[in-house]
């Protein structure tokens, strides 16, 4: 499979959900790249904290790209890997752009807050733009951080059932302190004592293979 996550608006999720994907599909012995896309380098300053914990084995390969060099390095190193990763930064367009054209999906992380909620329509223009060059491209919209009671979720779904094509995952993501902790010891949430949490990622997991 060949994943982007991405969305225009920062701070959602997307570098959570990117290395947990990847650590969860290595974790099935698959061969998997981690594309770190954004400039801050969040991924790779993961994946070395994680490397360091492991004896510099952190169960996937990691590359920082940028720009048009994710589409290329992308389209070369396709063959050589089961899955590809990458995460994408928030500001940058040209990058998220990049990727849209060589992924298969973009997973496109969505507080259930209005402000998010209406950003989406910006990523989904991209979404839309893309699949000139890349017909096939699926789009799936992920609610994470997401209240664990209250309306808001499925106000938030109901508003992006209406955006034009994307499709919305059926599970959320709660809001859950396994996530950071978890990151901030090199770990992803399967490899942390949060069943719940494991499970939010393994059903995205599940939905992403369907798709495949
Ligand atoms: N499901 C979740 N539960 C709790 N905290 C979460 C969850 N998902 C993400 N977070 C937290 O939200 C913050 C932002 O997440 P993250 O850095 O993954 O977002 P991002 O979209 O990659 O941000 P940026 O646009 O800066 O790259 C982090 O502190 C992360 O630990
Ligand atoms: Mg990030």
């Amino acid at each position: 499979m060949i994943l982007a996550v991405g969305n225009v608006k920062g701070g959602v999720g997307k570098t959570t959900l990117a290395v947990n994907l990847a650590i969860a599909l290595s974790r099935q012995g698959r061969d998997v790249l981690l594309i770190d896309g954004d400039e801050q380098g969040t991924a790779m300053a993961f994946t070395e904290l994680r490397s360091a914990q492991r004896d510099g084995k952190p169960g996937y390969t990691a590359v920082a790209l940028h720009g048009k060099a994710i589409r290329d390095q992308t389209r070369q190193l396709a063959p050589k890997y089961a899955d590809i990763v990458i995460d994408v930064g928030g500001r940058d367009t040209g990058s998220l752009r990049a990727a849209l054209t060589v992924a298969e999906t973009v997973i496109i992380p969505v507080q259930p807050r209005s402000f998010d909620v209406w950003g989406v329509d910006q990523t989904a223009e991209l979404v839309r733009d893309a699949r000139q060059i890349n017909e096939h491209l699926r789009a799936l919209a992920v609610l994470n951080n997401a209240d664990s009671q209250g309306k808001d979720n499925e106000a938030a779904a109901e508003a992006l059932r209406g955006i034009d094509g994307i499709e919305l995952a059926p599970h959320v993501i709660i809001r859950r302190k396994a996530f950071p902790n978890a990151a901030a010891s090199g770990l992803s949430v399967l490899e942390y004592d949060d069943p719940k949490a494991s499970d939010e990622l393994t059903q995205l997991i599940d939905v992403l293979m369907v798709f495949a």
